[in-house]
């Protein structure tokens, strides 16, 4: 049995009275999902949608509590550290890591950050060892793998696209991916959602489709298989 926690971030819902404020990300990752528990009935399922329910910004409140030993945390910076505990053990349940993201602004939405900022948090998510030399952060979780399903209005972001160096999205969550202890990501990306042309409706059937497949390969074996789109060792 294994257990996949499912991140939801934009602040669509994934269905609305008039379709075409759907959120694109959430309906691939949705996609995923579907497939994934058709084959696999008795794993575990961990949901939370972000972008509808943020999580707190951290505050200097809360670094003073992560950097107070925990057996000297007073009741109330337990208490302000409560949800950073939860959303860690969430983390640290899961096998597989399913992340949606918009693009907002060529990066990610705040909330998703703000969960981020929650989880990468010292002697829990990573330690810091300055004899470790010029790279003293090492993470702490190991041994899961990541999709993430992107959705952006505009195209081109990946390396050699026409907005390579807008693109901070997909660079950001390959970065912090390592922080929850990810070995190996895959990328499912949708684009074009501004044009509203046929590039975008084959764009996202194109991600519907490897959703869908990359579910069915990934929920038939604990494994990860040989693809296009794997990132190994992120
Ligand atoms: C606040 C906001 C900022 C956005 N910024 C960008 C951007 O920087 N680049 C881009 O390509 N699209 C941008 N978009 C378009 C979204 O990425 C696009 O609508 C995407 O489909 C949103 O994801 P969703 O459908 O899952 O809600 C932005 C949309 C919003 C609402």
């Amino acid at each position: 049995m294994s257990t996949i926690l499912h991140i939801d971030s934009s602040v669509r819902d994934v269905t609305n009275p008039n379709p075409d404020h759907n959120s694109i990300s959430k309906n691939i990752a949705l996609q995923f999902i579907n497939t994934w528990k058709n084959n696999r009935l008795k794993d575990e399922y961990i949901y939370r949608d972000v972008g509808v329910n943020p999580p707190d910004f951290i505050t200097q409140d809360w670094i003073s509590a992560v950097f107070t030993p925990e057996e000297n945390r007073t009741p109330d910076q337990i208490k302000r550290l409560a949800l950073s505990d939860e959303l860690i053990a969430e983390v640290a349940a899961a096998n597989i890591i399913l992340i949606s993201s918009p693009m907002y602004n060529y990066g990610m939405p705040a909330q998703l950050k703000a969960w981020f900022d929650q989880i990468v948090r010292i002697n829990k998510t990573f330690d810091f060892d300055l004899s470790r030399g010029d790279f003293p952060l090492q993470p702490l979780l190991s041994g899961k793998t990541l999709i993430i399903a992107t959705s952006s209005g505009e195209f081109g972001f990946e390396k050699g696209g026409i907005r390579e160096d807008s693109g901070h999205l997909i660079p950001h969550l390959r970065t912090l991916s390592k922080y929850l202890g990810v070995d190996t990501m895959y990328e499912i990306t949708s684009e074009y959602q501004e044009f509203g042309d046929e590039r975008h409706r084959l764009s996202l059937a194109n991600a519907k489709d490897r959703a869908e497949s990359l579910a069915s390969e990934l929920s038939g074996s604990t494994r990860a298989p040989s693809s296009t789109n794997e990132v190994d060792n992120v």
